[in-house]
């Protein structure tokens, strides 16, 4: 039933985890490996999808039929996301982008000395998601018809995720159950799927695949000027 019901559909997908320079040979990062942006841009493309993934530091072999783009700081991926979500009709960003990066980082290597290290000053970075349902709210012309952000909470998963669905403005919201064995590096996840219209998916523990289809089930229900089944 869901083969090719995204034919004709742009969609964009984020996977990884950014890493934040701190020098040439050390970062800022994080677990995500990759997997579960991976398992939504190869379901999209067996459903009839033009896929762009947008990867930041992933180890996984580019998905059939996929168009990737390799990024490395939240910056960059910001720049790829904007250019690429233009001509998109849902954008699902299950990247984990690092809130913060170094200020200044050094342009030659940190040497170790006896004297005590430099505290590493942070600043924010820019929040994709929330800036993309901004420019949305705001009628941007070629504005994704869906978008949807993951939130990986340890603790007051729902409440947490209700919150962050409202404050970032998205459409859905995945809000996985982090710790014990799932969420980052495993090929299990579990999760629930948040709608801004007060709808709650429950996604039982299972293959990151069969959580890729349920959010692309929902994405599709959402698209405007879908066609009957
Ligand atoms: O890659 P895997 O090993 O398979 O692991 C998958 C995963 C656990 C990383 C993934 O399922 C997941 O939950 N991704 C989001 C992780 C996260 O850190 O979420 P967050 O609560 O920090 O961010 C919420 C949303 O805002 C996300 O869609 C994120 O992409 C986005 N965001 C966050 C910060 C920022 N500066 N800009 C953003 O766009």
């Amino acid at each position: 039933a869901r083969r090719g019901d995204l034919a004709g559909r742009r969609v964009v997908v984020t996977a990884g985890g950014t890493r934040e320079p701190i020098d040439p040979v050390r970062f800022i990062g994080n677990r995500s490996s990759g997997l579960q942006g991976y398992a939504l841009a190869a379901t999209a493309a067996a459903r009839g999808a033009e896929v762009t993934l947008i990867a930041a530091n992933t180890a996984l072999a580019d998905p059939a039929g996929v168009k990737v783009i390799r990024v490395e700081t939240a910056l960059e991926m910001r720049e790829a996301v904007f250019e690429a979500a233009a001509h998109a009709d849902a954008v699902v960003m299950a990247a984990a982008v690092a809130d913060f990066r170094p200020a200044a980082p050094s342009e030659s290597k940190i040497k170790k000395t006896d004297a005590e290290p430099e505290p590493i000053r942070l600043v924010k970075n820019p929040d994709i998601l929330a800036e993309l349902c901004a420019r949305r709210r705001e009628g941007g012309a070629d504005a994704p018809g869906v978008i949807v952000g993951f939130a990986a909470e340890t603790d007051d998963v729902l409440a947490n995720g209700r919150a962050k669905l409202r404050r970032k403005g998205c459409d859905l919201l995945v809000v996985n159950q982090v710790g014990a064995g799932l969420g980052f590096g495993t090929p299990d996840n579990a999760a629930t799927v948040l709608g801004a219209d007060g709808s709650a998916v429950e996604v039982p523990r299972g293959p990151k695949e069969a959580l890729a289809d349920v959010v692309w089930d929902l994405v599709a229900a959402r698209l405007p000027g879908r066609t009957a089944e």
